[in-house]
């Protein structure tokens, strides 16, 4: 038997090039597809909120012709990931029985699931999706897992062709301030994406937030920002947590935030979040509001980088 395809990461997809032009074409023709999978269900599973990429993801679907449900398990409900050991605690189901339950009920399953960074290791296994992925007998979409964002990445991908088409560029990935420790997912993945296609990429961060070598290994690294603005065709802004001191804050620098001085020693470069964004410490109103800022088309190929994702598995 064919091992089940996913939507997984950008391994995921054969030729990155390709699938972009195609999530811009359906983009270009949205209405021909609408009810094309009429019949079809879906669920989706957030153990972690979300305003984007649930709306998108579910309203995408919804436009195929798709019924959807949308679970929240972001409390009291959890599920065992480890084999043989005897559930006698808080763990209610294991999630190869989870996972083989709901796929008879499903034609495609899409999991959000963050990483606790406390435990980098484990994080970094991604058991959750992983799981899911071994034992679900239809296609998993990773809705965000503790090391990828791939719906995102596919987003930015397009948003940026849409603007510039096949021009070569210089892509800067800069790391910006923020009072919570986030996930490395967002970053982790663009590069994984960005990394495909052929662009200069530039990744800007003080020097105890490097991220995992696997994801850096095609950029340059650059500790001066102010450096690595120069010439930028796109800025990408995003904070993450150190990688190496896993999952901590060292640093609230606000020197770092993204404002139009440092706007302007680009190429006119225009600005990028996958969002939500705390205005004026990632980034200034001034720029996120700019006529070069295109936050929310990038928010808004959402629906499209979606609605891609789940035509190409249900129809392979
Ligand atoms: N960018 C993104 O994934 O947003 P949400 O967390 O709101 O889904």
């Amino acid at each position: 038997m064919d091992k089940q395809a996913h939507f997984y990461s950008a391994d995921s997809i054969q030729d990155i090039d390709a699938f972009v032009d195609q999530a811009i074409a359906m983009k270009k023709n949205t209405t021909s597809f609408n009810g094309t999978l009429q019949g079809k269900k879906m669920t989706l599973i957030f153990f972690n909120p979300s305003l984007r990429t649930r709306l998108s993801t579910e309203f995408a679907a919804q436009e195929l012709g798709i019924h959807t449900i949308s679970m929240n398990a972001t409390e009291g409900w959890k599920w065992e990931i480890d084999e043989g050991v005897i559930m006698n605690l808080d763990k209610a189901e294991h999630i190869k029985d989870a996972a083989q339950v709901i796929s008879q009920y499903s034609d495609v399953i899409a999991i959000r699931s963050f990483p606790g960074l406390k435990d980098r290791d484990a994080d970094y296994r991604d058991e959750m999706l992983q799981n899911f992925m071994e034992h679900a007998s239809v296609p998993v979409i990773n809705m965000e897992s503790s090391i990828y964002h791939p719906l995102q990445s596919l987003t930015d991908l397009m948003t940026i062709k849409e603007a510039f088409g096949e021009k070569k560029l210089k892509v800067v990935l800069s790391w910006a301030p923020h009072p919570k420790a986030l996930p490395q997912a967002v970053s982790n993945s663009f590069l994984q994406w960005i990394n495909r296609t052929g662009h200069d990429v530039v990744v800007t961060h003080p020097e105890a937030y490097d991220l995992a070598p696997a994801f850096t290994a095609n950029c340059a690294i650059e500790y001066n920002q102010q450096d690595a603005f120069k010439d930028a065709d796109v800025i990408y802004t995003k904070n993450w947590s150190s990688y190496n001191t896993y999952g901590q804050i060292l640093s609230e620098d606000q020197s770092w935030m993204v404002n139009r001085k440092k706007m302007a020693l680009t190429n006119n470069a225009i600005f990028m979040h996958c969002l939500p964004v705390r205005r004026n410490v990632v980034v200034t109103d001034g720029v996120m509001d700019s006529d070069r800022s295109v936050i929310y088309q990038q928010a808004g190929n959402r629906l499209h980088a979606a609605k891609a994702v789940i035509n190409h598995l249900l129809n392979l």
